[in-house]
């Protein structure tokens, strides 16, 4: 393990920070040199992560289960790590259709969650946040590709309410003379993994979002991979999203960490796009699987989704010439980095 420099770290306390893109940003601030105190009540994730952030980074980040709904417990959590620089919200709970089956579950957790960080980092003299959002605040842009001003559209389900609750929150919060400073990332379509298949997405049960469940019909855990409709107004009929990598994704964070640290925001509550720009099918992600590993994938042509936006990919502009960041990877890389993690997980006898 390798020791603290002498150098005082800046304390970043990250929530939700066992789960996918969480696990990825620690890796990264740790990286960057920060010390991250990670919260997380282990609903969606393992405990074990911690070890395979060590693992990655030589650094073993200081791990509190907590439930950011639980208010004194959070307390005691800031009092005992004091001087925190920045928190990076990303605990919440993220599954679109459980969302449709179970909306108090969705609320109470994304919203109760957020309030009890806003109160406490005001108590505990923490100025800045950093706030996982999502492109699904915008619904189906009229047009593309969707800039941060674009006008948000009704929510596709409670979660998108959810995370357009939270906008707001923070919005009225900031307007309301808060002594914070606040950047909201509105992440496209995150996948892929690290490079050392370390760490990377876990789902529970049946996967619902397109890569696990791709990379686990590769793998022949499932026998078909469905395509969620091929009549959609696109060229190739099948619907558009814009794939960032989990890295490049990560990455980010660490920036906004240094413009909230270095006080380099222009105003004090921002919001940035992190996509790549381009906009890929779901046919055009399966071709581009099957080119990037070798790996023959079956699939069928299925009934629409419920709830699904036809296309969505981001104008990235802002985020790359006013935050100083850009996703990199290439698209290859990144769904055999992907692949990569589902032949780990076989190997280690988890899938
Ligand atoms: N898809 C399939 N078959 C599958 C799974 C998905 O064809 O088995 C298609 C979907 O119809 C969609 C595309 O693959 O066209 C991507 O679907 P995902 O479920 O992977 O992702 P979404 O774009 O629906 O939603 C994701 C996150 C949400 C988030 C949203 C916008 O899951 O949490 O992006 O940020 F809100």
């Amino acid at each position: 393990m390798k020791t603290n420099s002498n150098k005082m770290k800046d304390r970043i306390l990250v929530t939700g920070g066992t789960g996918y893109i969480g696990s990825h940003t620690v890796v990264e601030l740790q990286n960057a040199g920060y010390e991250v105190i990670i919260v997380d009540n282990l609903s969606n994730s393992s405990a074990d992560v911690v070890d395979s952030i060590e693992k990655i980074t030589g650094i073993r980040p200081a791990f509190e289960k907590n439930d950011c709904c639980d208010y004194n417990a959070l307390d005691e959590i800031f009092k005992r790590y004091s001087g925190i620089k920045a928190i990076i919200h990303f605990a919440a709970s993220k599954a679109v259709g459980e969302s449709v089956q179970k909306p108090l579950l969705y609320y109470r957790n994304n919203i109760l969650s957020l309030i009890n960080l806003l109160d406490l980092i005001q108590v505990h003299k923490v100025e800045g946040f950093v706030f996982s959002s999502s492109c699904t605040v915008y619904g189906q842009p009229d047009k593309l590709p969707v800039a941060e001003d674009a006008p948000f559209k009704k929510a596709e389900s409670p979660y998108g309410n959810t995370k357009k609750i939270n906008e707001d929150i923070l919005r009225d919060t900031v307007h309301s003379g808060a002594p914070i400073n606040v950047i909201m990332l509105r992440y496209f379509n995150p996948i892929g993994s690290h490079p050392s298949a370390l760490i990377g997405e876990l789902p529970n049960g049946v996967p619902q979002n397109l890569i696990p469940y791709l990379t686990q019909t590769a793998m022949g855990i499932r026998p078909m991979l469905k395509v969620f409709g091929d009549d959609y107004n696109t060229p190739d009929g099948s619907c558009i999203r814009d794939y960032i990598n989990v890295v490049d994704l990560a990455k980010a964070h660490v920036t906004a960490v240094h413009r909230l640290v270095d006080k380099k925001q222009k105003n004090k509550i921002e919001a940035f796009n992190l996509g790549t720009g381009n906009g890929v099918s779901v046919l055009g992600l399966i071709h581009a699987f099957e080119k990037a590993t070798g790996v023959k994938l079956n699939y069928e042509i299925a009934d629409r989704r419920a709830g699904d936006i036809e296309q969505i990919w981001a104008n990235p502009e802002y985020a790359n010439n006013e935050l100083g960041w850009k996703a990199e990877t290439s698209i290859e890389d990144t769904l055999l980095s992907a692949w990569n993690w589902q032949k780990k997980l076989r190997e280690r006898g988890i899938m």
